[in-house]
């Protein structure tokens, strides 16, 4: 039986401001009160050092994205020492937004992945399918493609975490049920071990597609579900903090 923490973490996308810090805080207050559970915040990078500086250390504050390389001419890029510097301990990589906006490759979340790892970064690599590849009938082969070539080989450094995150599910108030969510983590943590060997037992796996309030505890009891990736509802410590709680009692 291998007992992983749960990891509730929120994305904030292109939302938020200065002013909307004090969420952070109440946010921050919350996750020292709920032990046993890790909680992070990934806001826009403008506003990662400012987000440390105001919650004190309660919450993991993370980067949506970062490059893979160190430093050089990429206009508009930042770096995982940039990331921690700022006081960044994690990162995404592979959100399906910048892998529609952007258009990053596999390889590219992949290099992305390894290079925050190497930098001492716990790295969220998201992966899932769209809704025509669910119906389909596709969905689990997508994701295993995804893994396969999105996920670095060395997984030491930091921690790698998988998010599973049906694009389909995203900011669309469109949960997937359960059963689905069920079937997807036991095939991911299958791959993640078959690859990882027993280290691959140890990485986290977070649902992300519409996590609220009263979807959290549901999600939680699932098997493999070890924690979610929030977008809308990590805004504000009125919406996340009763799924960081959910996260607590689960
Ligand atoms: P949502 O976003 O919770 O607003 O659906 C999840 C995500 O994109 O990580």
């Amino acid at each position: 039986m291998h007992v992983r923490r749960k990891l509730v973490a929120g994305n904030w996308k292109m939302n938020g401001s200065l002013d909307g810090l004090n969420e952070v805080i109440a946010i921050a207050e919350a996750a020292r009160e709920a032990s046993g559970v890790d909680v992070a915040i990934c806001p826009p990078f403008t506003l990662i050092a400012p987000a440390g500086m105001r919650s004190a250390g309660g919450v993991r504050i993370g980067g949506q994205d970062v490059h893979h390389r160190a430093s050089g001419a990429h206009t508009g890029c930042v770096s995982a020492a940039m990331l921690k510097e700022a006081g960044a301990s994690l990162a995404i990589a592979g959100h399906s937004e910048r892998r529609t906006d952007q258009h990053e490759t596999d390889a590219e979340v992949r290099a992305k992945a390894e290079a925050g790892l190497a930098a001492g970064l716990d790295m969220i690599v998201c992966v899932g399918e769209s809704d025509a590849q669910r119906r389909a009938g596709d969905h689990s082969a997508v994701v295993e493609r995804q893994l396969a070539a999105s996920l670095p080989d060395d997984i030491g450094g930091a921690e790698l975490v998988v998010a599973y995150e049906p694009i389909w599910a995203i900011g669309t108030g469109n949960v997937a049920t359960p059963a689905d969510v069920a079937e997807m983590h036991a095939a991911i943590r299958a791959a993640l071990v078959a690859r990882y060997g027993d280290a691959g037992q140890h990485v986290r796996i977070l649902y992300g597609g519409s996590v609220k309030a009263d979807n959290a505890a549901e999600l939680f009891a699932v098997a493999d579900v070890d924690g979610a990736l929030v977008g809308g509802a990590s805004l504000t410590a009125a919406q996340f903090v009763p799924i960081i709680e959910a996260a607590a009692r689960s």
